[in-house]
Protein backbone atom coordinates (compact mmCIF):
# COMPACT_ATOMS: atom_id res chain seq x y z
CA UNK A 1 0.00 0.00 0.00
CA UNK A 2 1.34 3.80 -0.38
CA UNK A 3 -0.26 6.84 -0.32
CA UNK A 4 2.05 9.64 -2.02
CA UNK A 5 0.86 13.41 -1.48
CA UNK A 6 2.61 15.49 -3.93
CA UNK A 7 2.43 19.40 -2.44
CA UNK A 8 2.99 23.06 -4.46
CA UNK A 9 5.43 24.33 -2.15
CA UNK A 10 5.63 27.64 -3.56
CA UNK A 11 2.97 29.93 -4.74
CA UNK A 12 1.33 27.20 -7.21
CA UNK A 13 2.00 26.80 -10.48
CA UNK A 14 5.29 24.82 -9.65
CA UNK A 15 4.50 21.69 -12.41
CA UNK A 16 2.46 19.47 -10.37
CA UNK A 17 0.41 17.96 -12.96
CA UNK A 18 3.08 17.17 -15.00
CA UNK A 19 4.55 15.05 -12.18
CA UNK A 20 1.60 13.44 -11.10
CA UNK A 21 0.89 12.62 -14.74
CA UNK A 22 4.53 10.86 -14.69
CA UNK A 23 3.75 9.21 -11.10
CA UNK A 24 0.21 8.08 -12.33
CA UNK A 25 2.05 5.65 -14.35
CA UNK A 26 2.57 3.74 -11.07
CA UNK A 27 -0.60 4.42 -9.04
CA UNK A 28 -4.18 2.59 -9.49
CA UNK A 29 -6.10 5.92 -8.08
CA UNK A 30 -5.14 9.45 -8.77
CA UNK A 31 -7.58 12.14 -6.27
CA UNK A 32 -8.08 15.82 -5.92
CA UNK A 33 -8.64 16.83 -2.43
CA UNK A 34 -8.85 20.83 -1.86
CA UNK A 35 -9.30 23.92 -4.45
CA UNK A 36 -11.40 24.10 -7.74
CA UNK A 37 -11.01 25.16 -11.10
CA UNK A 38 -8.78 28.01 -10.01
CA UNK A 39 -6.25 25.12 -10.42
CA UNK A 40 -4.70 24.55 -13.91
CA UNK A 41 -2.07 21.85 -14.14
CA UNK A 42 -0.62 21.40 -17.68
CA UNK A 43 0.08 18.00 -19.24
CA UNK A 44 2.22 17.56 -22.29
CA UNK A 45 2.15 14.08 -24.19
CA UNK A 46 4.04 13.94 -27.31
CA UNK A 47 3.24 16.98 -29.30
CA UNK A 48 -0.49 17.57 -27.54
CA UNK A 49 -0.84 19.83 -24.42
CA UNK A 50 -3.77 19.48 -22.02
CA UNK A 51 -5.09 21.73 -19.55
CA UNK A 52 -6.53 20.55 -16.95
CA UNK A 53 -8.55 22.77 -14.23
CA UNK A 54 -10.47 19.43 -12.03
CA UNK A 55 -9.90 16.45 -13.29
CA UNK A 56 -7.09 14.61 -11.67
CA UNK A 57 -4.16 14.66 -13.97
CA UNK A 58 -3.54 10.87 -13.91
CA UNK A 59 -6.93 10.89 -16.25
CA UNK A 60 -4.65 10.29 -19.26
CA UNK A 61 -4.40 7.24 -18.25
CA UNK A 62 -7.57 5.30 -18.94
CA UNK A 63 -6.84 2.36 -17.00
CA UNK A 64 -6.75 4.49 -13.53
CA UNK A 65 -9.49 5.79 -11.05
CA UNK A 66 -9.85 9.09 -10.78
CA UNK A 67 -11.49 11.19 -8.19
CA UNK A 68 -12.27 14.32 -6.84
CA UNK A 69 -12.48 14.09 -3.57
CA UNK A 70 -14.84 15.92 -0.83
CA UNK A 71 -12.79 18.81 0.29
CA UNK A 72 -13.06 20.46 -3.77
CA UNK A 73 -15.56 22.76 -4.91
CA UNK A 74 -16.50 21.44 -8.11
CA UNK A 75 -18.47 23.68 -10.83
CA UNK A 76 -20.01 21.09 -13.01
CA UNK A 77 -20.50 22.83 -15.91
CA UNK A 78 -16.48 23.26 -15.91
CA UNK A 79 -16.39 19.49 -15.05
CA UNK A 80 -18.89 19.08 -17.79
CA UNK A 81 -16.73 21.16 -20.75
CA UNK A 82 -13.20 18.92 -19.54
CA UNK A 83 -15.14 16.03 -19.85
CA UNK A 84 -16.16 16.66 -23.26
CA UNK A 85 -12.88 18.57 -24.46
CA UNK A 86 -10.84 15.13 -23.20
CA UNK A 87 -13.56 13.22 -24.52
CA UNK A 88 -13.18 14.80 -28.10
CA UNK A 89 -9.61 14.48 -28.44
CA UNK A 90 -10.14 10.62 -27.95
CA UNK A 91 -9.88 9.98 -24.17
CA UNK A 92 -12.56 7.98 -22.72
CA UNK A 93 -13.57 8.73 -19.12
CA UNK A 94 -14.32 5.58 -17.64
CA UNK A 95 -12.73 5.38 -14.35
CA UNK A 96 -14.06 8.88 -12.80
CA UNK A 97 -15.46 9.33 -8.96
CA UNK A 98 -16.80 12.13 -7.21
CA UNK A 99 -17.40 12.67 -3.77
CA UNK A 100 -21.21 13.32 -2.90
CA UNK A 101 -19.85 15.39 -0.01
CA UNK A 102 -18.34 17.77 -2.21
CA UNK A 103 -19.39 21.24 -2.33
CA UNK A 104 -20.75 22.68 -5.93
CA UNK A 105 -19.52 26.38 -7.54
CA UNK A 106 -22.99 27.56 -8.57
CA UNK A 107 -23.35 30.68 -10.74
CA UNK A 108 -23.54 32.71 -7.66
CA UNK A 109 -20.52 32.00 -6.54
CA UNK A 110 -18.59 33.23 -9.38
CA UNK A 111 -20.79 36.46 -9.24
CA UNK A 112 -19.92 37.09 -5.48
CA UNK A 113 -16.42 36.56 -6.05
CA UNK A 114 -16.55 39.23 -8.60
CA UNK A 115 -18.30 41.60 -7.22
CA UNK A 116 -16.05 41.22 -3.79
CA UNK A 117 -12.76 41.71 -5.79
CA UNK A 118 -14.06 44.95 -7.06
CA UNK A 119 -15.01 45.98 -3.69
CA UNK A 120 -11.94 45.48 -2.13
CA UNK A 121 -9.24 48.22 -1.86
CA UNK A 122 -6.82 45.62 -1.85
CA UNK A 123 -7.06 43.37 -4.23
CA UNK A 124 -6.31 39.05 -3.91
CA UNK A 125 -6.34 39.06 -7.81
CA UNK A 126 -8.30 35.60 -7.26
CA UNK A 127 -9.29 33.59 -10.32
CA UNK A 128 -13.32 34.81 -10.67
CA UNK A 129 -14.15 31.22 -9.98
CA UNK A 130 -16.20 31.39 -7.47
CA UNK A 131 -13.66 29.51 -5.47
CA UNK A 132 -14.15 31.68 -2.00
CA UNK A 133 -17.97 31.85 -2.15
CA UNK A 134 -18.20 28.05 -2.72
CA UNK A 135 -15.97 27.53 0.82
CA UNK A 136 -18.26 30.38 2.49
CA UNK A 137 -21.65 28.76 1.61
CA UNK A 138 -20.00 25.37 2.78
CA UNK A 139 -18.85 26.91 5.99
CA UNK A 140 -21.92 29.08 6.62
CA UNK A 141 -24.26 25.43 6.14
CA UNK A 142 -26.88 26.91 4.72
CA UNK A 143 -27.41 27.61 0.89
CA UNK A 144 -25.08 24.88 -0.12
CA UNK A 145 -25.55 22.67 -2.58
CA UNK A 146 -23.71 19.28 -2.17
CA UNK A 147 -22.67 16.54 -5.01
CA UNK A 148 -25.50 14.53 -3.41
CA UNK A 149 -28.36 16.32 -4.49
CA UNK A 150 -27.44 16.15 -7.94
CA UNK A 151 -28.12 12.70 -7.92
CA UNK A 152 -32.00 13.31 -7.48
CA UNK A 153 -33.31 16.04 -10.10
CA UNK A 154 -36.38 17.10 -7.50
CA UNK A 155 -33.65 17.83 -4.42
CA UNK A 156 -31.78 19.56 -6.71
CA UNK A 157 -34.43 21.98 -7.87
CA UNK A 158 -35.73 22.58 -4.15
CA UNK A 159 -32.58 23.56 -3.19
CA UNK A 160 -32.06 25.63 -6.66
CA UNK A 161 -35.21 27.80 -6.02
CA UNK A 162 -34.90 28.05 -1.89
CA UNK A 163 -31.33 29.22 -2.72
CA UNK A 164 -32.37 31.83 -5.16
CA UNK A 165 -35.45 32.70 -3.30
CA UNK A 166 -33.64 33.17 0.33
CA UNK A 167 -31.31 35.57 -1.19
CA UNK A 168 -33.06 37.49 -3.93
CA UNK A 169 -32.51 40.97 -2.17
CA UNK A 170 -28.88 40.03 -1.87
CA UNK A 171 -28.52 39.17 -5.61
CA UNK A 172 -30.22 42.21 -6.68
CA UNK A 173 -27.92 43.97 -4.49
CA UNK A 174 -24.89 42.87 -6.64
CA UNK A 175 -27.34 43.46 -9.84
CA UNK A 176 -27.51 39.54 -10.07
CA UNK A 177 -31.28 37.87 -11.03
CA UNK A 178 -31.10 34.22 -12.02
CA UNK A 179 -33.92 32.26 -13.60
CA UNK A 180 -34.69 29.43 -11.49
CA UNK A 181 -36.04 27.38 -14.72
CA UNK A 182 -32.87 28.10 -16.57
CA UNK A 183 -30.47 26.73 -14.02
CA UNK A 184 -32.97 23.84 -12.62
CA UNK A 185 -33.01 22.81 -16.80
CA UNK A 186 -28.89 23.86 -17.73
CA UNK A 187 -27.98 21.91 -14.09
CA UNK A 188 -30.19 18.78 -14.07
CA UNK A 189 -28.93 18.32 -17.79
CA UNK A 190 -25.62 18.38 -16.22
CA UNK A 191 -26.20 15.86 -13.48
CA UNK A 192 -27.91 13.19 -15.74
CA UNK A 193 -24.30 12.82 -17.30
CA UNK A 194 -22.33 12.84 -13.52
CA UNK A 195 -25.08 11.15 -11.44
CA UNK A 196 -23.35 7.81 -12.32
CA UNK A 197 -20.11 8.86 -10.77
CA UNK A 198 -21.52 10.56 -7.38
CA UNK A 199 -20.72 8.20 -4.45
CA UNK A 200 -18.98 8.06 -0.76
CA UNK A 201 -15.16 8.41 -2.44
CA UNK A 202 -13.51 7.90 1.52
CA UNK A 203 -15.04 4.43 1.54
CA UNK A 204 -13.87 3.81 -1.84
CA UNK A 205 -10.21 5.13 -0.97
CA UNK A 206 -9.87 3.19 2.43
CA UNK A 207 -11.40 -0.13 0.61
CA UNK A 208 -8.21 0.56 -1.97
CA UNK A 209 -5.67 1.41 0.94
CA UNK A 210 -7.08 -2.04 2.61
CA UNK A 211 -6.24 -3.96 -0.50
CA UNK A 212 -2.97 -2.75 -1.18
CA UNK A 213 -3.30 -0.08 -3.98
CA UNK A 214 -1.45 2.57 -4.82
CA UNK A 215 -3.08 6.04 -4.55
CA UNK A 216 -2.07 9.65 -5.50
CA UNK A 217 -3.04 12.65 -4.06
CA UNK A 218 -2.47 15.46 -6.23
CA UNK A 219 -2.45 18.92 -4.23
CA UNK A 220 -3.55 22.29 -6.01
CA UNK A 221 -2.11 25.60 -5.43
CA UNK A 222 0.69 26.01 -2.91
CA UNK A 223 2.16 26.17 0.23
CA UNK A 224 1.96 29.94 0.56
CA UNK A 225 -1.59 30.24 -0.93
CA UNK A 226 -3.15 28.24 1.79
CA UNK A 227 -5.46 29.65 3.68
CA UNK A 228 -3.98 29.43 7.21
CA UNK A 229 -0.22 29.34 6.63
CA UNK A 230 0.22 31.20 3.77
CA UNK A 231 0.22 34.68 3.05
CA UNK A 232 -3.48 35.70 3.92
CA UNK A 233 -5.63 37.59 2.75
CA UNK A 234 -3.84 36.98 -0.17
CA UNK A 235 -4.59 33.54 -0.39
CA UNK A 236 -6.87 30.97 -1.85
CA UNK A 237 -10.34 29.74 0.25
CA UNK A 238 -8.63 26.13 0.96
CA UNK A 239 -6.04 24.45 2.99
CA UNK A 240 -3.51 23.50 0.35
CA UNK A 241 -0.73 21.89 3.00
CA UNK A 242 -0.36 17.78 3.15
CA UNK A 243 -2.39 17.43 5.75
CA UNK A 244 -5.70 18.65 4.37
CA UNK A 245 -5.60 15.15 2.29
CA UNK A 246 -7.30 13.88 5.38
CA UNK A 247 -10.50 15.74 5.69
CA UNK A 248 -10.48 16.49 1.61
CA UNK A 249 -10.36 12.84 1.10
CA UNK A 250 -11.41 11.10 3.95
CA UNK A 251 -8.61 9.21 5.39
CA UNK A 252 -6.38 8.89 8.34
CA UNK A 253 -3.08 10.24 8.68
CA UNK A 254 -1.80 6.99 9.28
CA UNK A 255 -2.21 6.07 5.69
CA UNK A 256 0.19 8.45 4.41
CA UNK A 257 3.33 7.09 3.32
CA UNK A 258 4.87 9.87 1.39
CA UNK A 259 4.82 13.81 1.10
CA UNK A 260 6.44 15.04 -2.53
CA UNK A 261 7.09 18.53 -2.36
CA UNK A 262 7.22 19.94 -6.05
CA UNK A 263 9.84 22.97 -6.39
CA UNK A 264 10.18 24.81 -9.35
CA UNK A 265 13.79 26.12 -9.60
CA UNK A 266 12.95 29.51 -9.14
CA UNK A 267 9.97 31.37 -8.21
CA UNK A 268 6.98 32.75 -9.37
CA UNK A 269 3.51 34.17 -8.25
CA UNK A 270 0.01 35.32 -10.02
CA UNK A 271 -2.34 37.17 -8.54
CA UNK A 272 -1.28 39.92 -5.57
CA UNK A 273 0.62 39.41 -2.36
CA UNK A 274 4.55 39.43 -0.87
CA UNK A 275 6.73 37.83 -2.81
CA UNK A 276 10.22 38.28 -0.95
CA UNK A 277 12.37 37.53 -4.59
CA UNK A 278 10.47 39.06 -6.73
CA UNK A 279 12.63 40.47 -9.92
CA UNK A 280 10.28 43.14 -11.30
CA UNK A 281 13.61 43.67 -13.81
CA UNK A 282 15.03 41.82 -16.73
CA UNK A 283 15.93 38.87 -14.58
CA UNK A 284 12.03 38.08 -13.97
CA UNK A 285 11.31 39.30 -17.75
CA UNK A 286 13.79 36.60 -18.82
CA UNK A 287 12.47 33.83 -16.45
CA UNK A 288 8.72 34.60 -17.72
CA UNK A 289 9.78 34.55 -21.59
CA UNK A 290 12.04 31.30 -21.21
CA UNK A 291 9.71 29.68 -18.64
CA UNK A 292 6.61 30.70 -20.05
CA UNK A 293 5.11 32.26 -17.20
CA UNK A 294 1.63 32.81 -17.80
CA UNK A 295 -1.42 31.38 -15.85
CA UNK A 296 -2.82 28.31 -17.21
CA UNK A 297 -6.29 29.41 -15.74
CA UNK A 298 -6.82 32.88 -16.48
CA UNK A 299 -3.04 33.76 -18.74
CA UNK A 300 -2.07 36.27 -16.82
CA UNK A 301 1.56 36.92 -16.55
CA UNK A 302 3.23 35.21 -13.81
CA UNK A 303 5.65 37.81 -11.40
CA UNK A 304 9.10 35.74 -11.46
CA UNK A 305 11.93 35.70 -8.94
CA UNK A 306 14.86 33.52 -7.38
CA UNK A 307 14.42 30.52 -5.60
CA UNK A 308 13.62 31.27 -1.70
CA UNK A 309 15.26 28.54 0.72
CA UNK A 310 14.01 30.56 3.36
CA UNK A 311 10.08 29.98 2.26
CA UNK A 312 11.07 26.43 1.37
CA UNK A 313 12.26 25.58 5.01
CA UNK A 314 8.76 26.70 6.06
CA UNK A 315 7.06 24.38 3.62
CA UNK A 316 9.44 21.36 4.49
CA UNK A 317 7.87 21.85 8.34
CA UNK A 318 4.37 22.43 7.47
CA UNK A 319 3.91 19.58 4.80
CA UNK A 320 6.29 17.21 6.48
CA UNK A 321 7.76 16.85 3.28
CA UNK A 322 9.82 13.40 2.89
CA UNK A 323 11.66 14.22 -0.63
CA UNK A 324 11.42 16.64 -3.31
CA UNK A 325 10.96 17.34 -7.01
CA UNK A 326 12.69 19.98 -9.07
CA UNK A 327 10.92 21.21 -12.08
CA UNK A 328 11.99 23.72 -14.56
CA UNK A 329 15.63 23.67 -13.99
CA UNK A 330 15.81 23.89 -18.04
CA UNK A 331 14.67 27.46 -17.85
CA UNK A 332 18.01 28.64 -15.82
CA UNK A 333 20.35 27.26 -18.47
CA UNK A 334 22.44 29.91 -20.03
CA UNK A 335 22.21 32.19 -16.92
CA UNK A 336 25.74 33.16 -15.97
CA UNK A 337 25.28 33.44 -12.45
CA UNK A 338 21.76 31.76 -10.13
CA UNK A 339 20.84 33.44 -7.16
CA UNK A 340 19.38 31.82 -4.05
CA UNK A 341 17.43 33.15 -1.38
CA UNK A 342 19.32 31.82 1.68
CA UNK A 343 18.48 33.55 4.78
CA UNK A 344 16.10 36.85 5.43
CA UNK A 345 17.95 39.92 7.60
CA UNK A 346 15.21 39.32 9.97
CA UNK A 347 15.75 35.86 10.47
CA UNK A 348 13.51 32.98 9.83
CA UNK A 349 10.60 32.95 8.10
CA UNK A 350 7.84 35.44 9.43
CA UNK A 351 4.04 34.36 9.91
CA UNK A 352 2.74 37.90 10.31
CA UNK A 353 2.85 40.23 6.54
CA UNK A 354 3.73 42.73 8.38
CA UNK A 355 6.76 40.98 9.57
CA UNK A 356 7.37 39.86 5.92
CA UNK A 357 7.37 43.30 4.46
CA UNK A 358 9.99 44.14 6.57
CA UNK A 359 12.06 41.19 5.97
CA UNK A 360 14.79 41.26 2.69
CA UNK A 361 16.46 38.25 1.14
CA UNK A 362 20.10 37.58 1.54
CA UNK A 363 21.35 35.90 -1.27
CA UNK A 364 24.77 33.04 -2.07
CA UNK A 365 25.19 33.46 -5.84
CA UNK A 366 26.07 29.97 -7.89
CA UNK A 367 27.86 29.68 -11.19
CA UNK A 368 25.41 28.77 -13.98
CA UNK A 369 25.32 26.79 -17.22
CA UNK A 370 25.26 26.95 -20.97
CA UNK A 371 24.59 23.53 -22.11
CA UNK A 372 20.96 22.28 -23.49
CA UNK A 373 19.52 20.51 -21.11
CA UNK A 374 16.03 19.56 -22.29
CA UNK A 375 17.03 16.10 -23.77
CA UNK A 376 18.97 14.59 -20.97
CA UNK A 377 17.69 11.04 -19.50
CA UNK A 378 20.44 10.70 -16.80
CA UNK A 379 21.36 12.93 -13.63
CA UNK A 380 24.98 11.45 -13.71
CA UNK A 381 25.10 13.83 -18.12
CA UNK A 382 23.91 16.89 -16.25
CA UNK A 383 26.30 19.54 -15.98
CA UNK A 384 28.74 19.86 -12.80
CA UNK A 385 27.09 23.38 -11.91
CA UNK A 386 23.58 21.94 -12.35
CA UNK A 387 24.36 19.19 -10.16
CA UNK A 388 26.10 21.55 -7.98
CA UNK A 389 22.96 24.13 -8.07
CA UNK A 390 20.46 20.54 -7.43
CA UNK A 391 22.72 19.31 -4.41
CA UNK A 392 22.80 23.07 -3.10
CA UNK A 393 18.82 23.17 -2.74
CA UNK A 394 19.08 19.39 -1.43
CA UNK A 395 20.99 19.98 1.37
CA UNK A 396 19.97 23.45 2.57
CA UNK A 397 17.01 21.55 2.92
CA UNK A 398 18.21 18.50 4.19
CA UNK A 399 15.71 16.27 1.98
CA UNK A 400 16.44 14.06 -1.35
CA UNK A 401 15.81 15.15 -4.66
CA UNK A 402 13.51 12.21 -6.41
CA UNK A 403 12.57 13.99 -9.95
CA UNK A 404 14.48 16.49 -11.93
CA UNK A 405 12.28 18.07 -14.58
CA UNK A 406 14.07 19.38 -17.73
CA UNK A 407 10.95 20.33 -19.89
CA UNK A 408 7.19 20.11 -20.35
CA UNK A 409 6.96 16.76 -21.90
CA UNK A 410 6.28 13.35 -19.95
CA UNK A 411 9.68 11.99 -21.52
CA UNK A 412 11.65 15.12 -20.09
CA UNK A 413 12.14 14.04 -16.58
CA UNK A 414 15.42 12.49 -14.70
CA UNK A 415 13.96 9.84 -12.04
CA UNK A 416 17.13 9.93 -9.24
P1 LIG B 1 0.80 23.24 -11.87
O1 LIG B 1 -0.34 24.15 -11.64
O2 LIG B 1 1.68 23.10 -10.67
O3 LIG B 1 0.40 21.90 -12.43
O4 LIG B 1 1.73 23.94 -12.98
P2 LIG B 1 1.20 24.63 -14.34
O5 LIG B 1 0.83 23.57 -15.29
O6 LIG B 1 0.20 25.69 -14.06
O7 LIG B 1 2.51 25.40 -14.77
C1 LIG B 1 3.70 24.74 -15.04
C2 LIG B 1 4.10 25.03 -16.51
O8 LIG B 1 5.44 24.61 -16.72
C3 LIG B 1 3.27 24.25 -17.50
O9 LIG B 1 3.17 25.00 -18.67
C4 LIG B 1 4.10 22.99 -17.74
O10 LIG B 1 3.87 22.41 -19.03
C5 LIG B 1 5.48 23.54 -17.66
N1 LIG B 1 6.53 22.63 -17.12
C6 LIG B 1 6.42 21.70 -16.16
N2 LIG B 1 7.64 21.17 -15.89
C7 LIG B 1 8.51 21.78 -16.73
C8 LIG B 1 9.92 21.70 -16.90
O11 LIG B 1 10.63 20.96 -16.25
N3 LIG B 1 10.47 22.52 -17.85
C9 LIG B 1 9.72 23.37 -18.61
N4 LIG B 1 10.34 24.13 -19.50
N5 LIG B 1 8.40 23.48 -18.45
C10 LIG B 1 7.80 22.71 -17.51
P1 LIG C 1 -2.43 25.60 -9.45
O1 LIG C 1 -3.11 24.37 -8.89
C1 LIG C 1 -1.35 29.78 -8.92
C2 LIG C 1 -4.16 32.33 -6.71
C3 LIG C 1 -4.89 33.41 -7.47
C4 LIG C 1 -5.05 34.46 -6.37
C5 LIG C 1 -5.31 33.61 -5.14
C6 LIG C 1 -6.77 33.47 -4.77
O2 LIG C 1 -2.51 25.72 -10.91
O3 LIG C 1 -1.06 25.75 -8.90
P2 LIG C 1 -8.80 32.09 -5.78
O4 LIG C 1 -9.43 32.13 -7.14
O5 LIG C 1 -8.26 30.75 -5.40
O6 LIG C 1 -9.67 32.66 -4.71
O7 LIG C 1 -7.54 33.09 -5.90
O8 LIG C 1 -4.76 32.33 -5.42
N1 LIG C 1 -4.31 30.96 -7.25
C7 LIG C 1 -3.33 30.31 -7.91
N2 LIG C 1 -2.10 30.70 -8.29
N3 LIG C 1 -1.75 28.53 -9.17
C8 LIG C 1 -2.96 28.09 -8.78
O9 LIG C 1 -3.34 26.81 -8.89
C9 LIG C 1 -3.83 29.01 -8.14
N4 LIG C 1 -5.09 28.94 -7.66
C10 LIG C 1 -5.36 30.12 -7.11
O10 LIG C 1 -4.12 33.90 -8.54
O11 LIG C 1 -3.84 35.14 -6.18
MG1 LIG D 1 -1.17 25.86 -12.46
Amino acid sequence: MSAKIIIGTQFGDEGKGKIVDCLAEDSDIIARFQGGNNAGHTLVVGDETFKLHLIPSGVLHEDKTVIIGNGVVIDVKVLDEEIKSLEKRGYKIRNMKIAGNAHAIMPWHKDIDNHEEKLRSKKIGTTGRGIGPAYMFKAGRTNAIRMYDFKDDKRLAKKITEIIEQNKDYFRRINCTYTEADIIREYTAIAKKIKSCICDTSILLNKALDDNKEVLFEGAQGTFLDIDHGTFPFVTSSNTVSGAVCAGAGIGPNRITEIIGIVKAYTTRVGEGPFPTEQDNKTGERLRKQGHEFGTTTGRPRRCGWLDLVMLNYTKNLNGLTSIVITKLDILSGLDKIKVCTSYTTGEYPGDLEDLKKASPVYEELPGWTEDITEIKDYKELPKNAKDYLKFISEKLSLPIKIVSVGPKRTQTIII
